[in-house]
């Protein structure tokens, strides 16, 4: 096992939820109303599962691997790969303050929360193709067989500690009710 095989993994759950967190946004744009309660699930997914574990793995223990092998990070592919996780945290941060005021029954502001969400859909939809395409080849090819090894399980460890095993749980669960309501 590779981590880069966890993080491929990983990207495809994601771009599921991508698919699913698009459909609301796109009922939020046509103002068809979209179901609270959906919305909630799929933004605790993107923030937590997408924004603490995933982006949380690579900032903190891949990409300082890749790094180690000479891999640049300012202004380099790896500064790149981290601007577009800035990016999409600071989206998912607007959507969550608008997305609190809809909840509270302002429907006006539905709107906003779609321009940041389409933003966010295709920043990360493009990013998982740059690091599944570009970066992941390099890292299966530098990094020693040992660092691997050592990746995989931090990377188990990883989730544990940042989010807990219960959490995680919840949230493929959570993926797993939205795809069988919005991706039948
Ligand atoms: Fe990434």
């Amino acid at each position: 096992m590779k981590p880069t095989e966890i993080l491929r993994k990983e990207h495809e759950d994601i771009k599921i939820m991508l698919n699913i967190f698009e459909r609301l946004v796109f009922k939020l744009e046509a103002s068809e109303g979209a179901s609270l309660e959906h919305v909630e699930l799929a933004l605790n997914y993107l923030e937590l599962y997408v924004g603490k574990c995933h982006f949380g793995k690579e900032e903190e223990l891949f990409f300082p691997a890749l790094e180690k092998i000479g891999i640049p990070k300012d202004g380099g592919p790896l500064g790149a790969m981290i601007q577009d996780h800035d990016s999409c945290r600071s989206n998912m941060k607007e959507m969550r303050m608008w997305f609190e005021k809809y909840k509270a029954g302002d429907h006006t502001v539905a709107n906003n929360i779609v321009k940041p969400g389409h933003k966010y859909v295709i920043t990360l939809k493009t990013h998982f193709d740059t690091e599944a395409n570009i970066l992941f080849p390099m890292a299966d090819k530098g990094l020693p067989a040992g660092k691997q090894d050592e990746l995989v399980i931090k990377f188990g460890q990883y989730e544990i500690t940042k989010i807990g095993a219960g959490t995680h749980e919840t949230l493929h669960q959570s993926l797993a009710q939205l795809k069988s309501i919005y991706l039948v």
